[in-house]
């Protein structure tokens, strides 16, 4: 609470520094939040989007990026995003599914085939209208996608070999109805929470499991108070970067397309980037943590959640973007 009443002072703070310093020299300031520690991967690839605009811009289009949930959770960001007290935020899809439900289809399991598949649905223009337009009337339109990885089952100590095995699991899952509704099917007990919160719930036993990619054992230290991380690949929830609607439309044409362009690349930037830390969080979480990673038969979980996998086939609400979604993996 403490760090987040210093995040609105700083806010408050940045939002008057912007103002001045654009009526003196034209130059105009945004700020971007997150909730990733600077070593993180999606810290470095927003960097790059920094980098990239305001280059483009020829140095006046700034960004101060805050990380690691310094001006509050994924969900507080996206509050601040709404009403422009900051510009942008990096948030997992999954936050976004309580602001517009299209968003809620990127928490339902199994959703792609591949991560090739997944990297190219998320980067086809089609995406822009079936999901990053559809908040503007939440005061917040998507820009890009960064990969976010596969997410994958960890306990503390409990060997998963089947979905049978999750039962009465205390399971974290992120504050989206679709994250419960899928540890409900597995045979968990989901317990919806802030990132931040997650390693000491872990640590204090009051959580038994979590999921999410490899960079949170190392990168957020989960790899300490877990020690068994399971290849469930259950789903892949991209992070996408939101901005406030009218400090878009409020751009010239010119800016709008930096914008794009700098978070278009920072994306492909990212990708590689993501590959190689994936692989080296496990490595760390190997042989620096002493975490075992287990491959394990995906089809008992597979089959667990195909109740809730028909529930959005019926979904008049997210027919576009699951039809969309589809099209694509009948295409491979
Ligand atoms: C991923 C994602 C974050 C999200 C986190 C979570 O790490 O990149 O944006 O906050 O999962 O599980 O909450």
């Amino acid at each position: 609470m403490r760090i987040f009443l210093l995040g609105v002072v700083s806010v408050l703070t940045l939002l008057t520094g912007c103002a001045q310093s654009s009526e003196s020299s034209e130059t105009e300031e945004f700020t971007l939040a997150h909730n990733m520690p600077a070593d993180h991967p999606i810290h470095e690839s927003l960097v790059d989007f920094q980098r990239i605009l305001e280059e483009k811009s020829n140095g006046n289009m700034k960004l101060r990026i805050y990380g690691n949930e310094q001006l509050g959770s994924e969900r507080e960001a996206i509050e601040m995003t709404q009403t422009n007290a900051i510009q942008f935020t990096k948030v997992s899809a999954s936050a976004l599914e309580g602001f517009s439900e299209s968003y809620s289809l990127f928490s339902m399991p199994y959703l792609f085939d591949s991560q090739e598949q997944y990297r190219e649905t998320m980067k086809m223009p089609e995406i822009q209208d079936a999901f990053y337009n559809k908040t503007a009337d939440n005061g917040f339109i998507g820009i890009t996608y960064y990969d976010a990885g596969v997410r994958n089952m960890y306990t503390n100590d409990r060997i998963l070999e089947s979905n049978d095995d999750m039962h009465g699991l205390r399971t974290r899952v992120q504050p989206s109805q679709t994250s419960v509704q899928m540890i409900e099917a597995l045979g968990g007990t989901p317990t919806p929470m802030g990132f931040g919160e997650v390693y000491t719930a872990l640590q204090s036993g009051m959580l038994d499991a979590a999921e999410n990619n490899e960079s949170a054992l190392t990168d957020n230290n989960h790899g300490e108070v877990a020690k068994h991380y399971f290849y469930t690949e259950h789903a892949m929830v991209p992070d996408i970067l939101i901005m406030n609607v009218d400090a878009f439309n409020d751009l010239s044409e010119q800016q709008q397309e930096w914008v794009q362009e700098a978070a278009a690349e920072s994306t492909e930037l990212h990708e590689p980037r993501w590959d190689e830390s994936m692989e080296e969080a496990r490595e760390i979480a190997e042989e620096e943590m002493g975490v075992t990673f287990h491959d394990v038969d995906k089809s008992s979980f597979m089959e667990a959640v195909e109740p809730l996998q028909e529930t959005f086939q019926q979904n008049e609400a997210t027919k576009e973007q699951y039809d969309l979604i589809m099209g694509e993996n009948d295409n491979e």
